[in-house]
């Protein structure tokens, strides 16, 4: 494979081996000089031909001396606070998809009077979407958020992965219609789904998960407007943002919060 010696004017980066890797040239604002290889995570190109992205990558690192791998801040990426706060996440690196997402879940939940916890877990529910990966999202958002919130938030965060696919007609949750449209009309979750919500279903804190499935906004609204700002102060109250910034306080999940900001580290 052979890379072209000429920037495109439209973009500073390029596409490499059947799109797996992106190689990003040195422009005026770039940080580093040399021709930056930025090769996807395993976990996103499996199952897809840009699974190969490392060895085109490696192969065109060979081919162009000066080029290296995307270590650190990525220019394309708005640059993050020394020590990084949940807002900054939503904020700098969190589509903006995603994030009206959740805070419509949240202002749905709040709304409705209910107890700032469920406020904070409807606000958080998906956060591993944006930010990390899509699959098994709800184990990964508890994860994540696990160490600064309260137990019951983060438990509720895990269980809305199986929930949501369950109804519950005492408290007017149906399967949702998009589900039909997303997954197929047979769709039938794996066994472990079907497990986490039997067993969901008899824990005390049920109802807490499940009332994320009930402010989940299915039908998003693409003209919402909520701020972050709105749930200031029930982050402030139940949210532990450590001194140090989420990444750097040592924490078991430390890692998770590094990688997304800097996502396109090579290793
Ligand atoms: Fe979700
Ligand atoms: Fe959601």
């Amino acid at each position: 494979m052979t890379v072209p010696d000429e920037p495109q004017a439209a973009s500073s980066f390029r596409a490499i081996g059947e799109g797996a890797g992106w190689v990003r040239e040195p422009l005026d604002d770039a940080v580093r000089g040399p021709r930056q290889l930025i090769v996807p995570p395993a976990a996103a190109t499996l199952g897809t031909p840009a699974h190969s992205g490392a060895k085109a990558a490696q192969q065109a690192a060979k081919e162009q001396p000066g080029t290296v791998f995307m270590m650190g801040d990525n220019p394309a990426l708005p640059k993050m606070p020394d020590r990084p706060t949940l807002e900054d996440f939503f904020r700098l690196r969190f589509d903006d998809f995603s994030v009206s997402h959740m805070l419509q879940s949240a202002r749905l939940a709040r709304q409705k009077g209910l107890d700032e916890k469920v406020v904070l877990a409807c606000l958080l529910h998906d956060i591993a979407v944006p930010g990390l990966l899509r699959s098994d999202h709800g184990y990964w958002g508890a994860q994540l958020v696990g160490p600064y919130v309260d137990e019951e938030v983060a438990w509720a965060i895990e269980k809305h992965e199986a929930l949501r696919y369950f109804a519950d007609e005492s408290v007017g949750y149906s399967y949702p219609k998009e589900y039909i449209a997303f997954f197929g009309e047979d769709y039938d979750p794996p066994e472990y789904i079907h497990r986490e919500h039997e067993a969901a279903r008899k824990h005390r804190w049920y109802m807490t998960s499940r009332l994320i499935t009930l402010n989940d906004m299915y039908s998003f609204d693409p003209d919402a407007r909520v701020d972050f700002e709105e749930f200031a102060d029930v982050v402030g109250r139940h949210f532990r943002q450590p001194e140090e910034g989420l990444g750097f306080d040592g924490s078991p999940v430390a890692h998770m919060w590094r990688t997304m900001i800097w996502p396109n580290n090579f290793l």
